[in-house]
């Protein structure tokens, strides 16, 4: 992936031929390249200005998930950019540094649009990694790995047909890309390297770890920094979630990143379609080259991240509910049955909520049936809470998608407006869940 780093940038959405597999290849979309955009490196506490020319032939939108800005610059479904035409957001970035990304968001299509390429990373980025005692230098030991699934045709043209498990579970492929290659390997310098992971798949959710089981220290969440790195083994990462590690490959030892089976398998496996992974598969394989320069060898003791501060205030509560159709068998007889929260499914013309600025709530989010990864826009959260539980580490930060797994309790403060012409949503991020209806919207005066 190529870096930016600019006050403005311009990204144009475009149509390209990719050769993943030898086989021919086909028609992918991407931003400036034929398939996924440039890592953005977008300055915190400063404002940005974006440029968006649409050259497809159909109506996209692109979404600055994790971005704490107004409605109207946010790019959801209510932002749509019509072919042949250009959009000029300003990004006014006040929030910490962190991980975010962008992706397509048109209702309905935001599975297929992200499918053929239109997602890309965005770094937040305050100029201090380096006091930090961070990994700096991009795609030498501060490397950005996008995770997604995929299932090929006998061309090796993107294969995006649903079947009925797909519709139900979410897209699941067979093969895995990262940064948008198959068989990507990393070659890092002897030292501390940092990993900026994304997960950019439509419905895969990845238990990592490193095969040997070495240490990984965790030092960011969706939204920013820990105060403290923390040694973790595993990290499961769901779709829309990121996540920063540091990997300590100063003993020269070669590792290798690995991921086991989707853990969403309904049905025991019955509906996994053509899913290949009953077991653990390898996401990258990491080289170690002395030649290249190391130049942090400690994980850093303090990262001056400031965590939430634990405290539940007097707050409204609400109950969210993510809603599964019956079953298959339900789905296929009554098309009405469908995707939906509390009951509803997505209504373009709906709001669902009418929230004033400055408020905080706790919201208990339910999942049924599987999980669902849940996430808000123009918000980051705390999460208070799994399944009555004291959160697992890797929730520990700043949040802005978490994996539900039962009952998920989190704590939220709406600072950014969004009025109806231009609400906020909150979804699923498994993309069929969104496209068929789990997503709902509301507003901040
Ligand atoms: Cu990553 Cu509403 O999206
Ligand atoms: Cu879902």
């Amino acid at each position: 992936l190529d870096a930016t780093r600019d006050r403005h940038f311009r990204l144009t959405a475009q149509k390209g031929k990719t050769d993943f597999t030898g086989l021919g290849g086909g028609e992918t979309w991407g931003f400036n390249q034929s398939f996924l955009g440039p890592t953005l490196r977008l300055p915190a506490g400063a404002s940005t200005q974006a440029q968006i020319d649409n050259t497809l032939s159909e109506k996209i939108s692109v979404h600055w998930h994790g971005m704490l800005i107004p409605g109207e610059v946010d790019g959801g479904p209510h932002q749509t950019i019509e072919p042949g035409t250009t959009w000029f957001p300003e990004l006014d970035l006040t929030q910490p540094p962190a991980t975010l990304w962008y992706h397509s968001h048109v209702h309905g299509d935001t599975g297929r649009q992200v499918q053929r390429g239109l997602a890309g990373v965005i770094h937040v980025d305050d100029g201090r990694d380096d006091a930090r005692g961070l990994p700096i230098s991009y795609g030498v030991d501060d490397l950005t790995l996008v995770l997604q699934d995929r299932r090929f045709d006998r061309q090796g043209r993107i294969d995006y047909g649903l079947s009925m498990p797909d519709q139900m579970m979410g897209f699941m492929g067979n093969v895995i890309l990262v940064n948008g290659q198959l068989g990507t390997q990393a070659v890092v310098p002897r030292g501390i390297v940092r990993l900026r992971l994304l997960n950019g798949s439509n419905a895969r959710i990845y238990p990592l770890s490193f095969s040997d089981r070495r240490e990984m220290h965790l030092i960011a969440t969706d939204s920013g920094y820990l105060n403290q790195p923390v040694a973790i083994e595993s990290l499961v990462i769901a779709p829309g979630e990121r996540y920063e590690v540091l990997v300590d490959f100063s003993g020269g030892e070669a590792g290798t990143l690995v991921s086991s089976a989707n853990p969403n398998q309904m049905m025991g496996g019955m509906m996994g379609g053509a899913s290949t992974a009953g077991g653990s598969f390898v996401v990258v394989p990491f080289g170690v080259d002395a030649r290249l320069p190391a130049r942090i060898l400690e994980i850093p003791a303090d990262l001056g991240g400031v965590l939430p501060d634990g405290e539940a205030r007097s707050v409204n509560t609400r109950q969210i509910t993510l809603d599964m159709p019956m079953g298959m068998g339900m789905m296929m007889r009554r098309s009405n049955d469908r995707f939906a929260i509390n009951g509803q499914s997505f209504d373009m013309g709906r709001i669902d909520l009418s929230l004033s600025k400055g408020a905080t709530e706790i919201w208990q989010v339910s999942s049924n049936m599987m999980m669902h990864p849940f996430h808000v826009h123009g918000v980051r959260f705390q999460v208070l809470a799994e399944n009555g539980k004291k959160p697992s580490i890797q929730n520990s930060g700043w949040k802005d998608t978490v994996l539900v797994n039962g009952r998920v309790d989190i704590l939220v403060s709406f600072e950014q407006t969004a009025d109806r012409a231009n609400p906020f949503m909150y979804h699923c991020h498994i993309l069929e869940h969104e496209d068929g209806g789990m997503m709902a919207q509301f507003t901040v005066t």
